[in-house]
């Protein structure tokens, strides 16, 4: 409704996860990079998690949007599942029908798929949306799912995506074989105030937008108030002072614009008004308090600067070397294939000459 009076060619603030609109925050570029690092690995679990409308199926779907040709990816979105369910689900979403089939039939054939995957010389990659929700049993089923291997190599990698409540879970002292299939995991965190400006920018020029400013600094900052650097609340509030200031024939929005559009959201979600009692300490983030930093054992910190700053710097180091080691695997990986490669030539030359030698096949098949 609003796109052309804005000059936008689509909706810069669009709810679903498209990975055109994908802003690599430094927070989302690692998680990215530990993703990609936990693909180059090739086996067990990788696990996402972070509050609701961090990004993660996003970041998710912007992996799968520039994976291999040699991975098939199957994506489950996750009520509560028993096992049975779950393997069905998995079933399914790999092509196999699954109807009124026992779950060891389907683990089966589930199997006999991912070998032949396997002689293709590709991979699977189960994701797991939402996985908070599956009970510790499912989460063990996976687990068993994840056993499956050929010539030693494992048939499936599953990335597990999830909500706080995740964490506890996988924490559980009866997870520690599953704790152990963890190759990577990461944390989204939410934006702060200058990657929201730079969010919301980089979406709208995605969609199309280019000249003039379309928020003063005071709109940004009631911005930030509002969506605490959430993803998913700066569009949820964006379309909508979009679509009000079509409306109020807005071409420059002020904070008290926008301002006005989170109260009228506040009082459709009987949002109670800011009253500031129980709130979170009142500066702005990346800004030290005024007073020191106590820790539990009753010390005051109060050099809190340097040390973030320190623990900043020593952030950008271990980036650095997630991304070398990427690099790095990614280049065995291909040397690796290579040499598999030559190896069946070999292989098979050797093969055509019919030696005396008898075919090893038998041993190889067996897992
Ligand atoms: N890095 C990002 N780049 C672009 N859009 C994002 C990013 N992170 C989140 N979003 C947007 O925020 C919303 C919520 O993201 P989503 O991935 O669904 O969150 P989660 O899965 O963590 O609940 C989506 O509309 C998505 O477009
Ligand atoms: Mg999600």
């Amino acid at each position: 409704m609003y796109e052309s009076y804005y000059g936008f060619k689509s909706k810069p603030f669009q709810l679903t996860p498209d990975p055109a609109f994908f802003f690599a925050s430094k927070l989302h570029k690692r998680a990215i990079s530990y993703l990609q690092y936990g693909l180059s690995q090739a086996e067990g679990f990788i696990v996402i998690t972070g509050g609701v409308g961090t990004g993660k199926t996003t970041i998710a779907n912007s992996l799968l949007a520039d994976l291999q040709q040699d991975i098939v990816a199957a994506q489950i979105v996750t009520p509560k599942l028993s096992p049975d369910e779950l393997v069905k689900m998995v079933g399914s979403r790999f092509g196999i029908n699954v109807a009124g089939k026992s779950k060891a039939d389907i683990i089966g054939e589930l199997e006999k798929y991912l070998y032949s995957l396997s002689g293709q010389g590709r991979r699977a990659l189960l994701l797991v949306d939402e996985a908070q929700n599956l009970p510790l049993e499912a989460i063990e089923e996976l687990r068993m799912l994840s056993n499956f291997q050929h010539a030693g190599k494992p048939l499936l990698q599953s990335f597990l995506l999830g909500q706080q409540e995740l964490q506890p879970i996988l924490r559980a002292p009866n997870m520690e074989q599953f704790r152990q299939r963890i190759v990577a995991s990461c944390h989204l965190q939410p934006l702060n105030a200058e990657e929201v400006q730079a969010y919301i920018e980089f979406r709208l020029a995605q969609a199309g937008r280019s000249g003039s400013a379309l928020f003063t600094e005071a709109a940004y900052e009631v911005i930030f108030d509002f969506s605490k650097g959430i993803p998913r609340k700066v569009n949820t509030l964006l379309d909508r002072a979009l679509l009000f200031g079509y409306l109020e024939d807005i071409t420059v929005f002020e904070g008290s614009a926008i301002t006005q559009v989170v109260e009228e959201i506040n009082s459709e979600m009987f949002i109670a008004d800011d009253t500031g009692v129980e709130d979170e300490p009142d500066y702005a983030p990346g800004q030290t308090a005024p007073y020191g930093f106590t820790t539990r054992n009753g010390k005051t910190i109060t050099e809190i600067d340097y040390y973030k700053d320190m623990l900043g710097e020593l952030v950008d180091a271990l980036d650095d070397v997630i991304v070398h080691k990427v690099k790095l695997t990614q280049h065995i990986d291909k040397v690796m294939k290579k040499k598999y490669q030559d190896y069946m030539q070999l292989k098979s030359e050797s093969a055509d000459k019919e030696d005396t030698e008898v075919p090893r096949e038998d041993e190889l098949s067996s897992r």
